[in-house]
């Protein structure tokens, strides 16, 4: 009999994926919206055994974690996956973003802003660090996935509407922000698709070494305390 596959879907809110487990806070940390979830819990608090599962995917939930918490995660997730395991991580494209953020308009800057920083109605929908192409490729390879795709929408119609896409429509954005009262908006994100390539390695060192990169000038202090902050955590 074929063995039953481990897919985690993690923050998932309302969308609910079959033949994953679907996982997220409970409802009562919800303002505004909906949660159906297989498991109610915090993702941080979740334990899987070594090279057991098959694919982990999360959209628009790393953004939400430190920039200590994000790299743990990722390395726990590293642990969890199987050799070939997928991860699949969406967040807003900050790259793309800000670059959208220097030329809009005010009005168009507080939503960008939004979308940078956050939607703010629970505790949870905080912002705290960037995501792009380049910094899924450094940090990913680090920690020892490799086999990268990425998908990058400029707009959710792109993502809603692939043949939005290739045939040019999604240009339009002005006619989009008039489609804003039926969901469609103007703001990037990216997914990055990334296997996993390497067994475990000292994942300890390869984060602290990464946060090192955060750092202004030598502010040794602000990394010992990025440190300490997840250092009895396990990885
Ligand atoms: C911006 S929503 C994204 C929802 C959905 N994945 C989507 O793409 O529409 C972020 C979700 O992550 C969940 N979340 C945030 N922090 C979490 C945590 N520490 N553990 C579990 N879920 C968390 C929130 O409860 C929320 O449902």
């Amino acid at each position: 009999m074929e063995e039953k596959k481990i897919k985690l879907h993690l923050g998932c809110q309302e969308k609910y994926l079959p033949g994953y487990i679907n996982i997220d806070l409970p409802p009562s940390e919800h303002t505004a919206q909906e949660v159906r979830a297989d498991l109610y819990a915090d993702v941080r608090d979740l334990d899987y055994e070594t090279n057991t599962v098959d694919e982990i995917r999360s959209h628009h939930l790393l953004e939400h974690f430190s920039r200590q918490e994000a790299l743990l995660l990722i390395a726990r997730w590293h642990r969890w996956l199987k050799i070939g395991g997928l991860l699949v991580v969406e967040t807003p494209d900050f790259e793309e973003s800000a670059k959208k953020f220097v030329k809009a308009s005010l009005d168009d800057q507080f939503v960008l802003g939004r979308h940078i920083f956050g939607s703010h109605e629970a505790s949870w929908a905080y912002h705290k660090d960037f995501w792009s192409e380049t910094k899924y490729r450094y940090v990913l390879s680090k920690i020892g996935f490799d086999d990268f795709k990425f998908e990058k929408f400029s707009n959710n119609l792109e993502s809603k509407i692939p043949l939005a896409k290739s045939i040019g429509l999604s240009k339009a954005e002005g006619a989009l922000k008039n489609l804003s009262k039926f969901g469609f908006n103007f703001l990037p994100n990216i997914v990055c698709y990334a296997k996993k390539s390497r067994g475990e390695s000292d994942y300890p060192d390869i984060i602290k070494k990464i946060l090192e990169k955060s750092m202004v000038g030598s502010e040794v202090k602000i990394l010992e305390a990025w440190l300490s902050d997840i250092k009895d955590k396990k990885i």
